[in-house]
């Protein structure tokens, strides 16, 4: 039987209808349409769902939504502020932090967990924190790289996201150029 509860994801409210067996990762996906969250191994061991809830980092594939109920949730989804990415994501475009990319809201969240608790840790620590998020990609220095980057004020003042984005898509549209038809 359904059961009503009320979630707060990033700073919302959330009212929904709910089996009480339903994942917190399903729920942030299917039910709210936060697909930011990942599922990898739906058995809380490669991190690519992670979430905060309550400040503190969760596998939301282990998570029922309806334990959540009255929490507050973050996802990667409410970490950008009036447009302006938070600077773990700004620091993850700079440094290459991602290849495919499936990994990474997961990553960021985690070290978005750590920085709030810790925003000075040593590298070490960041590779201890981060050991339970894997990538596939295994871009592992890039990842510390960008996480070291927002740790020691390494990240550039005037990025602009959009405009190395249009920047990409003018490159690209000279790389693939139409080829005409000649029958
Ligand atoms: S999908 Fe949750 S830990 Fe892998
Ligand atoms: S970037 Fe592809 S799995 Fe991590």
């Amino acid at each position: 039987m359904k059961r009503k509860i009320t979630l707060t994801v990033n700073g919302k409210e959330q009212e929904l209808e709910i089996e009480p067996n339903r994942l917190l990762l399903h729920v942030l996906r299917e039910e709210i349409g936060l697909t930011g969250t990942k599922e990898g191994c739906s058995i809380g061991v490669c991190g690519a769902c992670s979430v905060i809830v309550d400040g503190r980092l969760v596998s939301s594939c282990l998570t029922l939504a309806a334990g959540c109920e009255g929490r507050d949730i973050e996802t990667i989804e409410g970490l950008a502020k009036d447009g302006n990415l938070h600077p773990l994501q700004q620091a993850f475009i700079e440094y290459g932090g991602f290849q495919c990319g499936i990994c990474t809201p997961g990553q960021i969240m985690a070290a978005k967990a750590l920085l709030d608790e810790n925003p000075k840790p040593t590298a070490d620590e960041v590779k201890e924190w981060m050991s339970g998020n894997l990538c596939r990609c295994t871009g592992y220095y890039k990842i510390l790289e960008s996480v070291m980057a927002v740790v020691n004020n390494k990240i550039s003042p005037d990025f602009q996201f959009r405009k190395r984005e249009q920047q990409a898509k003018i490159q690209s549209l000279d790389v693939y150029k139409p080829v005409a038809k000649t029958d």
